[in-house]
């Protein structure tokens, strides 16, 4: 059993990372790299490649093509104690408050915590409801999948349709399109989120309204642009089957029952989460429902176990083989002492093509921030700018940039050992390009000794290959809990609050005072800038093809 009574608080480190000295010594440290070349560190040590190399749970982390030596570690582990890294991940399992600004515990991982095992915050057991919850979902999955929940019209549903946004979408929308192979013959899932109406129009276009349920995820209920895209599907609903036709065909996922209610969603068909979750780490809770219909509660519950056992190992592991914090410190290292802006995910498996898009959202979302969880200034850099897309694709559109830009950006490469089709010439190919890759980065073209300019490579660019066995729910499990943690280690060292996000409330505030404005004849009164667009916008909307309304969007501009 955890409870917060046995962890730190949490806030025993008020100062800024740069106030500790190890961290000048990592940057003279830094300094006295500079002439060091990755091909000398790779001649010096034959054994290097296996050597600054991790492996858990079939699962491989070769990070022996940066530039780092094993002072390096030592250091960065220095770094991680003399931060109480250890205590940081004591007080976030065991249910401290770490999320200052809004006052809460931070328990995502009790989402993949076995049954047998209990979790208490403030004396209760958090471990049950998840339980309960996770029975409920899969009640649903199976009647869904067997054909017997039905419609208004008595049919089956053959389409799911998440309506969420940010992180009750891009978790969902990644996870489905890595384990398509996974997915039920006949039930498949789609994803609204942006508020632009193309998005919905695209989704229904084309849709059986008799046998479609729309799953409205969104963890506050009282985001617009969900709300609004929900409002529509409802209208869309009831103008071909009627209003009694909605209790069949919607239900939601969210931590805000009275704002369910208020929409007309039967709380009976509510699945809740907790406050303890946030937005960017919902995936493994209700928010998961139209994944687990696809893929099965079976699945859904492998995926939670590939995430327990990340977690278990970043809980326990020693930090020298503990994944995520060894790409936590890593991320430090380029970050901090290297001064890399950027941070680039590059699958090599197009299954894990919105991996990117997802993990933006985890690391930008939660460690882009500047003042620490006391409010001072962090006095260091966080967040790097994080983008990526699917290799060999990325190859041929901004590789050229990685390898001879002016801006080294560190990479995590990603590949899967065996694929889930037959082709094996692709993957051959598809692997070879993956560890050339990597190889050109670290030492640029040893085949031509004198090249001119323009095809010079500088090599010494960082990279990370993590390997995974197979695509299962289990290693997708195991991949996302990695990040999440590595997340954590980054957001403790730098002190910032990783759980929070109120960088995202001005644009909102705004939004809506603008929308009001765009609607009135009253001159706007913002900017030069910002009036001179709004008027063009209110002049185009008066005359032009945006006010005239599609199929589905009637009413909403
Ligand atoms: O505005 C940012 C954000 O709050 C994200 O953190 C969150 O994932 C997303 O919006 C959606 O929020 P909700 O699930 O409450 O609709």
């Amino acid at each position: 059993m955890r409870s917060p009574e046995g962890a730190g608080r949490g806030d025993e480190v008020h100062a800024s990372p740069f106030e500790l000295p190890v961290w000048h010594e990592l940057a003279t440290h830094r300094a006295e790299l500079a002439s060091t070349s990755m091909g000398r560190l790779f001649e010096d040590d034959p054994r290097r490649g296996v050597k600054l190399s991790a492996e858990f749970d079939g699962v491989v982390l070769d990070y022996s093509k940066n530039v780092i030596t094993d002072r390096t570690v030592d250091l960065l582990m220095r770094l991680a104690r003399d931060r109480g890294l250890a205590a940081g991940i004591d007080a976030m399992f065991g249910g401290t408050r770490i999320n200052t600004t809004e006052d809460r515990a931070v328990l995502h991982t009790v989402l993949r915590t076995p049954a047998s095992e209990s979790v208490l915050l403030d004396g209760v057991d958090v471990v049950r409801p998840v339980h309960e919850v996770l029975g409920r979902m899969s009640d649903l999955a199976d009647a869904i999948r067997s054909g017997r929940w039905r419609g208004a019209t008595g049919r089956s549903v053959r389409t799911v349709v998440n309506i969420g946004i940010g992180g009750s979408d891009l978790g969902p929308a990644m996870a489905y399109h890595a384990l398509r192979e996974f997915a039920h013959a006949e039930v498949e899932a789609r994803f609204v989120s942006n508020v632009d109406g193309h998005d919905i129009d695209r989704v229904l276009g084309d849709l059986d309204p008799e046998t479609t349920l729309f799953i409205v995820s969104s963890k506050t209920f009282s985001t617009i642009e969900t709300l609004t895209n929900a409002r529509t599907a409802r209208r869309w609903l009831v103008d071909r089957l009627g209003d009694e036709a909605v209790g069949k065909h919607f239900v939601a996922v969210s931590t805000n029952a009275e704002q369910v209610g208020a929409f007309g969603i039967n709380p009976a068909n509510m699945f809740e989460f907790w406050d303890w979750v946030g937005g960017r780490y919902s995936l493994m809770s209700a928010i998961g429902l139209s994944l687990m219909i696809v893929i099965g509660p079976e699945g859904f519950r492998e995926m939670l176990a590939g995430a327990h056992a990340i977690d278990e190992h970043f809980r326990t592991a020693a930090f020298e083989e503990n994944l995520p914090v060894l790409l936590g410190l890593l991320g430090i290292w380029h970050r901090n002492f290297c001064g890399a802006q950027a941070f680039a995910v590059l699958p090599y498996d197009q299954r894990l093509a919105l991996l990117p898009a997802y993990l933006q959202q985890l690391d930008m979302e939660s460690n882009g921030k500047s003042v620490n969880r006391h409010g001072c200034p962090v006095g260091v850099d966080t967040a790097p700018v994080v983008w990526g897309a699917p290799g060999t694709n990325g190859q041929h559109a901004f590789f050229q940039m990685l390898h001879q830009g002016t801006t080294p950006v560190p990479c995590d490469f990603i590949g899967v050992l065996e694929p889930a089709h037959t082709h094996r010439v692709h993957h051959d190919l598809l692997m070879a390009n993956l560890f050339a890759q990597t190889r050109a980065l670290a030492f640029g073209d040893l085949d031509t000794p004198e090249p001119p300019p323009h095809r010079s490579f500088p090599g010494d660019r960082p990279s990370n290959t993590i390997l995974l066995p197979s695509l299962t729910p289990y290693t997708l499990g195991q991949l996302i809990a990695l990040y999440e943690n590595k997340v954590f280690v980054q957001g403790w060292i730098w002190g910032v609050n990783s759980f929070d996000q109120w960088g995202v409330e001005l644009g909102k505030k705004l939004a809506t005072s603008i929308h009001e404005d765009l609607r009135s004849d009253a001159p706007p009164d913002f900017d030069s800038s910002t009036n001179a667009l709004m008027l063009r916008y209110r002049h185009a909307r008066r005359s032009g093809p945006v006010g005239q309304p599609s199929a589905t969007t009637t009413g909403e501009i």
